[in-house]
């Protein structure tokens, strides 16, 4: 028996949503390969495109920790596979790199077992992987890789996921430079207060954003995509950032900011064509200071 799966890069945060929004772009996406194997126990095989720098051991990489976990669960630890994971992103780049990975891991395995859970169902599993990943236990990249589209995480604590419609000529162009932010050191340096008149601001950005995308209202959108709490902190991480943002915006992009914890920066456009335009603008920016900067576009 063998399955391949496949699972999208994600726009976490989606600029005032910070945790609780995200959506999943059409490429590019992680791949997991899964072949039976008559002894019981996982083993990776082989990872490629992560450079040497993933853990080969079943127990220490967090795509087949959380598969054991999910064998675990459901009484198949008796269950053996061999584990080929293609890593298509770079570690690091804000573009959901390690939810890509467990939520295809954990839906290869689930249809090796004949689906005998939802994807919902799943989604837990995927969010304990991003906590071994990156220490971290949040849901706006996993959420919206398993379930695609656009997905808001209404709570935590008990988990409450929904997805939300977006105008069917909405485009995302993300644009990843060539550096690096880990998401560890990313979430520690932001502050644990927010101000009331900040909370004030977001609260609107994000009931905005949410009306905008329902009503198909592009003025909306754009107005909303204001991130007044962790986009400054962060900014200081991406070299450019203000440049690379204006760049957008003066191309015509509805909003540009931080996608997840960067350094990729992500914009939204009212078209295809609008977000392309926007992709070759961030990209001659970050070339400007010497950065690479590799461009996707896609539907959402
Ligand atoms: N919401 C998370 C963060 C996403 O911004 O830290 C990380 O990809």
């Amino acid at each position: 028996e063998y399955i391949k799966a496949f699972a999208p890069a994600t726009v976490a945060n989606v600029a005032c949503g910070f945790d609780i929004f995200g959506f999943a772009v059409d490429e590019p996406g992680d791949v997991v390969e899964l072949r039976r194997r008559d002894e019981p126990g996982i083993v990776i095989t082989d990872i490629t495109g992560d450079g040497g720098r993933l853990p080969r051991q079943a127990d220490r990489n967090a795509v087949t920790v959380v598969m054991l976990r999910l064998l675990e669960k459901l009484g198949r630890s008796d269950l053996g596979c061999e584990v080929v994971l293609h890593k298509n992103m770079p570690l690091g780049s804000g573009m959901g790199s390690s939810a890509a990975s467990a939520v295809a891991g954990v839906f290869a395995i689930n249809e090796l077992l004949g689906q005998p859970l939802s994807r919902e169902e799943l989604l837990p599993f995927a969010i304990e992987g991003e906590r071994i990943a990156c220490g971290s236990a949040h849901a706006d990249n996993v959420g919206p890789a398993l379930l695609g589209g656009f997905v808001v995480i209404r709570s935590y604590q008990p988990l409450d996921v929904f997805r939300v419609p977006v105008p069917a000529s909405l485009h995302c162009t993300l644009v990843s430079p060539d550096i690096e932010v880990n998401t560890k050191d990313a979430r520690y340096i932001l502050r644990n207060e927010v101000s009331l008149k900040n909370a004030i601001s977001q609260m609107g950005n994000v009931a905005g954003l949410i009306t905008g995308l329902m009503k198909e209202d592009f003025g909306l959108i754009s107005r909303s995509m204001v991130d007044v709490i962790i986009e400054p902190v962060r900014a200081i991480l991406i070299p450019e950032f203000n440049e690379v943002k204006q760049a957008a915006l003066e191309s015509g992009a509805l909003g540009c900011s931080i996608s997840g914890a960067g350094p990729s920066m992500f914009a939204l456009s009212r078209s295809r064509a609008d977000a392309e335009r926007v992709g070759q603008a961030m990209q001659e920016t970050f070339a400007q200071a010497g950065i690479t900067g590799v461009v996707h576009v896609s539907g959402i």
